[in-house]
């Protein structure tokens, strides 16, 4: 069958055996209904391009180191996929829509998973289909999540594993998905360590037992470029469960399912983008206004706890995690901080009190015109 214009699909799955399989059969049904087929795919299980002659691959870098890439943490892998492959992707999606030489793209079919290509379609004004590769009934829990949280259910209580959901029966507590559990540490743009204190960090998340994800800028650890003073094979011997960045997307991170506390030196960028994402702090405030908001989030808002014992330790800094992640004293934290976002939503609303500043602040713009 000829090609016909603005009949090429680009498709993007995820590197999971279990997402590629339907993205290509997916693939190989549109392309028997006429399209031409374009696939963008990690470097890390990429699909055999010699099996499908038909389609034209486009391989990314993923940036996974091998530990990362055979972790058995599939929420901090997912975590980090979408950190990840957003430039890469973004770059290689870029050059196609600006070749001439083919065929204009009709749209994206990435997988849902994906969820940074949404805003990397929206910046090429292409449109994007997702796959979802899960059951329809499963869509329902993740789509009810809101409603569970607000009648109570999670985050769940181990005491409370045997008991019915009653909205969707017949699943009992134990049945919803597992979330909220990868603790996200990142202290600005400004902030350095000693080396000491840096290793005090790195044992106190190992020796907490939770998933994380560290962002390290180069540089900020005194007297290193970036993660020299690591005990060798400090990541590699916590079999995934571990990851150190660069630079994270810190918005779309703790907008993320999984992501379950911030550890935060509480720039006030920070806290807000902690507070309208509903994630509870852990705050280690270094200077200036930082000290401030680090009292109101712990004390006054009660929506994070405080590592103030005056000197960084591991144990300390293990037991703040445990009990944010594990204990009583964290639900009602993960509790407050769901009631402040959606103050913070409704503040941005038309007729919220920011919308109304914004609008006064407009206003008296104006009025300084001559
Ligand atoms: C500085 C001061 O340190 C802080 O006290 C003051 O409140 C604001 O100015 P900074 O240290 O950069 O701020 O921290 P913060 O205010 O939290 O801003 C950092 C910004 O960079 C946030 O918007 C965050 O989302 C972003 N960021 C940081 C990333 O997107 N990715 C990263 O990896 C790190």
């Amino acid at each position: 069958m000829g090609q016909r214009k603005g009949r090429r699909v680009v498709l993007f799955p995820l590197p999971l055996q279990g997402h590629i399989n339907p993205m290509l059969e997916l693939a190989n049904i549109l392309h028997s209904k006429g399209f031409s087929i374009t696939l963008i795919h990690t470097n890390f299980n990429s699909p055999n391009p010699s099996n499908y002659p038909h389609f034209t691959f486009h391989s990314i870098p993923d940036g996974l180191s091998e530990t990362e890439a055979s972790t058995n943490d599939l929420v901090s892998l997912l975590l980090l996929l979408n950190i990840k492959c957003a430039e890469p992707f973004r770059e290689c999606l870029a050059k196609l829509v600006s070749d001439a030489s083919e065929e204009p793209i009709a749209c994206l079919i990435s997988d849902a998973i994906f969820h940074f290509t949404q805003a990397v379609a929206d910046s090429l004004k292409l449109p994007r289909v997702v796959l979802r590769t899960g059951g329809a009934s499963s869509f329902v829990v993740f789509a009810a999540f809101p409603l569970l949280l607000e009648r109570g259910y999670l985050p769940i209580q181990d005491s409370r594993l045997e008991e019915l959901v009653i909205e969707l029966p017949p699943l009992k507590l134990k049945d919803l998905p597992p979330k909220k559990s990868v603790v996200y540490v990142s202290f600005g743009s400004i902030a350095a360590l000693s080396e000491a204190e840096f290793l005090e960090i790195a044992w106190g998340l190992a020796n907490s037992e939770q998933p994380f994800l560290w962002v390290v800028r180069p540089g900020s650890v005194h007297g290193s470029e970036w993660l020299e003073p690591l005990p060798r094979g400090f990541l590699e011997d916590l079999g995934g469960r571990g990851h150190i960045v660069k630079w994270a997307p810190q918005q779309e991170v703790l907008g993320h399912l999984a992501v379950g506390a911030f550890w935060t030196h509480n720039g006030w960028n920070s806290t807000l983008e902690s507070v309208c994402e509903g994630v509870p702090m852990i705050c280690m405030p270094c200077f200036s206004d930082q000290k401030v908001n680090a009292r109101y989030v712990s004390h006054v808002w009660k929506v994070g706890v405080q590592l103030e014992n005056g000197v960084l330790e591991r144990g300390e800094i293990e037991r703040s995690i445990r009990k944010l992640m594990k204990e009583k004293e964290g639900e009602e934290i993960r509790c407050r901080v769901s009631k402040l976002k959606e103050k913070a939503i409704n503040c941005l609303k038309h007729g919220g009190s920011s919308c109304k500043s914004l609008d006064s602040l407009v206003s008296h713009i104006f009025s300084l015109e001559s």
